[in-house]
């Protein structure tokens, strides 16, 4: 699957504002599975469900169906004529989206609408290179101490950056068992660099 790159990386490593740049420098869409499993977590809280009970989750996804734009200029989430986009990155569905993410089920969910799309494009998450395209043609997985995540992502949030930082670390170890690098993925620390930086980097290693 050479037309397909996979972006896989911690929370707020950098993933869906890196899988732009390189998206829109080749010219193809990219994919944000995390808003999938962010859009399940919303419509799951909105509808009062236990997050743990997969059962109830899925029967609800399945008469209220997502849709997942996934634009080079950036994602959007439909459920039905709503769209979900602007809901998607609030504190409570930060921290509810780790509880409905280890549900196998929900993870079957996502995949068989991540599997649909037609490619080229770029996709990234936590298991694209592992689990959901292990065939693709380029794979990368970007990290970032904590600290320097929790105040980027203090540009995006309400919250002060230890209370983002302690956030993060706990939904990493949450993620901990679907976010393990594949052993063929590029590893960027992206601390020292610039956003540009990393975008290059990668541009520098995709095959031909
Ligand atoms: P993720 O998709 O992994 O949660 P984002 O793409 O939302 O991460 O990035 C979080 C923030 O970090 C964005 O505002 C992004 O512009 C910013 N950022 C700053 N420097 C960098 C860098 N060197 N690499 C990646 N992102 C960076
Ligand atoms: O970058 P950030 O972690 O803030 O957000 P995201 O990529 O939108 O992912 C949100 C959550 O979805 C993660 O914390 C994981 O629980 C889950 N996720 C996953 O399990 N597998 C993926 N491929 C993508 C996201």
């Amino acid at each position: 699957q050479l037309m397909i790159v996979t972006i896989d990386g911690v929370a707020a490593s950098g993933k869906s504002s890196v899988s732009g740049g390189v998206a829109r420098a080749l010219g193809v869409p990219y994919v944000s599975s995390g808003l999938l499993y962010r859009a399940a977590t919303l419509l799951g809280l909105e509808a009062g469900l236990d997050l743990h009970d997969a059962p109830a989750l899925l029967a609800h996804l399945q008469t209220h169906p997502l849709r997942l734009e996934p634009l080079a200029e950036g994602n959007r989430v439909w459920q039905d004529g709503r769209e979900l986009t602007d809901e998607l990155h609030s504190t409570r569905v930060d921290r509810g989206v780790s509880v409905v993410a280890v549900l196998p089920e929900v993870r079957a969910w996502v995949d068989a609408q991540l599997r649909a799309l037609p490619s080229p494009f770029v996709a990234e998450g936590r298991d694209m290179g592992t689990n959901v395209f292990p065939r693709a043609g380029a794979k990368f997985y970007l990290t970032a101490s904590p600290h320097i995540r929790a105040q980027r992502r203090a540009q995006e949030r309400p919250e002060d950056v230890p209370a983002i930082e302690a956030a993060l670390i706990r939904r990493d170890e949450l993620d901990r068992v679907q976010s393990a690098p594949a052993l063929d993925a590029v590893v960027i620390d992206t601390g020292p660099l610039t956003l540009d930086g990393v975008i290059q980097t990668i541009l520098a290693q995709l095959p031909e």
